[in-house]
């Protein structure tokens, strides 16, 4: 490993700090940016070799997060705990486009990674660290999918794994992942934030390697979506690019990544980012939209993955969103019940937290901020079957205060011929 190649800087008072080490704050409390040299990769590192890279048979070249390895983390092969992460679709969906006033949408889906989420870009780079570092223990809070896929890298590395969850907070497909794969899982008798604010302390008693997104690596992995996507894109910038934000780690990642992917060359201009959050956990929105400090919130939303109110990593996404012109926006449970209704309806599915996207861009449509013939792209962060509650919940007409404006219920039948075919030549 060249540990001289990269170092942990401060964002708040730009104080460095040596690059591997267990660190995840500043002496100052600020979080910390992984800061690469990127001077000497120029004309060494671009295009060609990843575009090369993406066809080849060796592991750290069809991972989606390693083939980026210099401009993420630049440790040798044998080193790297991969399960091949990315290589996600990007869906080109007219339905989608249509649902939310758009000429095109073209939606990449991160629930198409090893253990449904976007999360497991950031925890393979994570669980590395963890590795390289000599930690055999590591420990997350989450709403799911970070502890789902936490759980499962540790897994794969032998490392004991500890996940801090809200109690009752946390959809079944996501709880399900951390049990099966052997985390220690802690109910936590409050919610997210409360377990954000207990995780950090026992990692710092107990020299647990901590894997939320305050973990700068985390960050690091989770760029290589955005650099995934303008491979892609043949490395031609869209003018937007709209994904959900909650603890904001990946809003910020996306940013860094494509900051870095500019100031090398690989790109000539951002994608203006649109970050969306749901109206009853929208602390960024609020910070936005009165330019006042982000104050803290009593989260609530059904898009249970995204029900934070005390988000960590809000400034390193708000530079991101300053630096590439771009906007927050909040949308209702009931417009993100509706878009996942057009997300799955479309045959691509999505769990809620994900379709805050397409509710996102209909909104920003919709009030002129994106018009109808701009190239916009999408994040859907998680699968489908994380969370079978809140579907089978709205086709069935069963979620509080929901509209099941486009429901698709099942039909209770008898078991007979007759019945069956008058049911499918009703309309
Ligand atoms: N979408 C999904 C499906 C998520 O699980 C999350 C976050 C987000 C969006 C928001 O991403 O936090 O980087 O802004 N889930 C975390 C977790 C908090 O614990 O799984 P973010």
């Amino acid at each position: 490993m060249t540990q001289e190649s990269w170092l942990l800087r401060c964002i708040e008072c730009g104080e460095e700090y040596p690059g591997a080490g267990v660190r995840y704050r500043c002496d100052c409390g600020g979080t910390l940016d992984v800061l690469h040299e990127l001077e000497p990769l120029r004309g060494r590192v671009g295009a060609d070799l990843f575009d090369e890279r993406r066809g080849s048979r060796a592991a750290e070249d069809r991972s989606g997060v390693w083939r980026f390895r210099e401009l993420i983390l630049p440790v040798e092969p044998r080193l790297m705990i991969t399960r091949g992460e990315g290589n996600t679709h990007l869906y080109d969906s007219p339905a989608a486009a249509a649902y939310a006033g758009l000429d095109r949408i073209l939606l990449k889906h991160e629930g198409e990674n090893p253990t449904g989420s976007f999360k497991d870009r950031g925890m393979t780079v994570g669980a590395t660290m963890a590795r390289v570092l000599g930690m055999d223990r590591v420990a997350c809070a989450s709403t799911g999918n970070t502890s789902a896929s936490m759980a499962a890298y540790a897994a794969s590395a032998g490392m004991r794994a500890f996940v801090f969850i809200p109690a009752g907070n946390v959809a079944y497909g996501k709880l399900s992942q951390a049990l099966a794969y052997g985390a220690r899982t802690l109910q936590i008798d409050g919610d997210f934030d409360a377990a954000m604010t207990l995780v950090e302390q026992v990692c710092a008693k107990e020299n647990i390697y901590l894997l939320n997104s305050i973990n700068p690596f985390r960050i690091e992995g989770q760029k290589a979506i955005g650099l995934e996507l303008m491979q892609d894109l043949g490395w031609e910038v869209p003018d937007w690019l709209i994904l959900p934000g909650g603890n904001l780690g990946n809003s910020s990642a996306i940013a860094k990544g494509l900051s870095e992917a500019r100031e090398l060359g690989l790109i000539s201009q951002l994608p203006r980012i649109a970050v969306i959050q749901a109206a009853g956990a929208s602390p960024l929105y609020r910070a936005f939209t009165t330019g006042l400090p982000l104050e803290p919130m009593e989260a609530d939303t059904l898009a249970t993955a995204i029900r934070i109110g005390r988000p960590l990593s809000w400034k390193k996404s708000l530079r991101g969103v300053v630096e590439s012109d771009g906007v927050v926006e909040s949308v209702t449970d009931q417009e993100i019940m509706d878009a996942k209704a057009h997300v799955d309806s479309a045959g691509i599915g999505a769990e809620p937290a994900s379709c805050a996207t397409l509710a996102g861009a209909k909104k920003l449509v919709a009030r002129g901020v994106i018009s109808r013939s701009d190239t916009v792209c999408g994040v859907l962060t998680g699968h489908l079957l994380k969370d079978p509650d809140a579907v089978v919940g709205y086709h069935k007409g069963e979620l509080n205060e929901i509209r099941s404006n486009y429901a698709n219920a099942p039909e209770p039948i008898p078991a007979t011929l007759d019945a069956i075919l008058e049911a499918i030549h009703r309309d």
